[in-house]
């Protein structure tokens, strides 16, 4: 093996940061030999040294000083593992400033600011892991930057955030409820610190800035992707999802086609027989299509203490590698040599065109169908499949309809006449149909 010793520092002994210094102590035999030089935990901060000392990390390992990583020119790679932005976005910047590789999973920092960090990364020639900013354990941004380097991605159809869909499926196959389940995920380790950041679908938008951004070489602003969560989807729309032969999840999607691309995060309806229908409990899926490959579809963990460290671990070797070979910065955070720099305009959701799910909770009387659908009508959309389900009480029953595919615009102005239909007594709930 070589003289070098490549040294890493670890800044946040959390979930996925105790998982890393556990991941480099519990391997580093055989990550040094697969490295080809010794791969050494030289450094790991966390606010509380309690944690350190839990993990059993070797003395004189832990600190509470971060610039015990970022002031020792010994430290050759930092693996920011905070969350949030700042501290976060400061200690990347200073990391690179000074040379340092860094791996992050910190898919908010990116979302937000990753055109500043991936241009201070170019220009001090290092580079930027961060796979498991996406989709936890799965090999995304590698399959993007690399193995489908010579495609043009057309689409890409994610369930993205773990959390979410161990709600999700948990709430469909047991009928648990909402929000003893969101404890569950939390305990297990898959929620964000502020789990609103899951639930309210917003860490999913983040996943998506990063796939957009390596998709297209430029970043959307965050506030331009229509975000909506999952709290508003509840165990009567499930069952009636799946009285019509579907599953409810929380999805991203990317469209990339004549020059216009659309971003959003949603629930959607998705069939029992597509691929993701199946996709359960923590794991994520990508269903990518690109002008040459064709369809590709990756699947794993997408949260969790384990399956992120491996993907942070994997980083850190790649960035090791790099070193190794002299060639810190090889490849380029969106993969590209050309900086775009510039930002991602998307198109507006107001033309998107789907098929959707409505559930009209209205009086039981006569006419209200053909009011519903009167309305639906003036608006050019038309219905695939209604169900409207007998009175079980004197309050309002639920009419519930697939329609075929109409534009977004024309959605709204139809439920805008609908809501205001004096035998309809709430807001009627929208899940858009894959
Ligand atoms: P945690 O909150 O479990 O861990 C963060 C750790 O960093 C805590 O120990 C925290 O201490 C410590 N910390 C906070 N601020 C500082 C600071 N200024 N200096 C030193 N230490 C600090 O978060 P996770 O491990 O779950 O997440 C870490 C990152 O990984 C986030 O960006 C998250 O989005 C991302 N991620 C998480 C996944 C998961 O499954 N959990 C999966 C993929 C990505 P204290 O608690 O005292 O504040
Ligand atoms: N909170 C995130 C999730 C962690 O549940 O998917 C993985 O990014």
């Amino acid at each position: 093996m070589p003289d070098k010793v490549v040294k890493v520092g670890l800044i946040g002994l959390g979930t996925v940061g105790g998982g890393v210094a556990q991941l480099l102590l519990e391997k580093q035999e055989v990550l040094s030999q697969r490295l080809g030089a010794p791969l050494l935990l030289a450094k790991a901060v966390d606010l509380d040294l309690a944690r350190g000392r839990a993990l059993g990390l070797p003395e004189g390992v832990c600190t509470a000083d971060v610039n015990a990583v970022l002031d020792d020119p010994a430290i050759d790679i930092v693996v920011e593992l905070i969350g949030g932005l700042e501290p976060a976005r400061a200690f990347v910047l200073r990391a690179l400033t000074a040379g340092k590789q860094v791996a992050t999973a910190n898919k908010a920092l990116l979302a937000k600011h990753g055109v500043e960090i991936f241009a201070a990364a170019r220009e001090h020639g290092v580079g930027v892991g961060f796979e498991a900013s996406v989709a936890g354990g799965i090999p995304l941004i590698r399959s993007l930057r690399g193995g489908l380097a010579a495609n043009r991605i057309t689409r890409v159809l994610g369930i993205l955030n773990g959390t979410c869909n161990y709600i999700l499926s948990r709430m469909t196959s047991e009928g648990a409820e909402f929000g003893e389940v969101l404890r569950a995920a939390q305990d297990l380790g898959y929620a964000e610190a502020d789990p609103t950041m899951d639930i309210a679908g917003h860490d999913t938008a983040h996943k998506l800035a990063i796939v957009a951004a390596l998709v297209t070489g430029s970043q959307p602003e965050l506030e331009a992707i229509p975000v909506e969560g999952i709290t508003g989807v509840t165990p009567l729309d499930i069952r009636f999802a799946r009285e019509f032969g579907y599953r409810i999840k929380l999805l991203a999607h990317l469209r990339n086609d004549n020059g216009a691309v659309e971003a959003r995060v949603h629930p959607a309806l998705v069939p029992q027989d597509h691929v993701l229908a199946s996709v359960e409990g923590s794991f994520n899926a990508i269903h990518i299509t690109g002008d040459w490959v064709d369809e590709v579809l990756l699947y794993g963990r997408g949260a969790g203490r384990r399956p992120t460290a491996s993907a942070v671990v994997g980083d850190v070797v790649d960035l090791a590698r790099d070193i190794l070979a002299g060639c810190p910065g090889r490849v380029p955070g969106l993969g590209r040599a050309v900086a775009d720099g510039g930002r991602l305009e998307l198109a507006p959701i107001n033309q998107a065109i789907c098929q959707y799910y409505f559930r009209v909770m209205a009086l039981d009387q006569p006419g209200v169908l053909a009011a519903v659908a009167r309305a639906l009508g003036e608006h050019n959309i038309s219905i695939e499949a209604v169900t409207q389900k007998g009175r079980q009480s004197a309050g309002p029953v639920p009419v519930v309809m697939i329609t075929h595919e109409a534009r977004e615009s024309d959605v709204a102005a139809a439920l805008a006449k609908i809501n205001a239909l004096p035998v309809v007594a709430e807001p009627t709930v929208v899940i858009r149909r894959i």
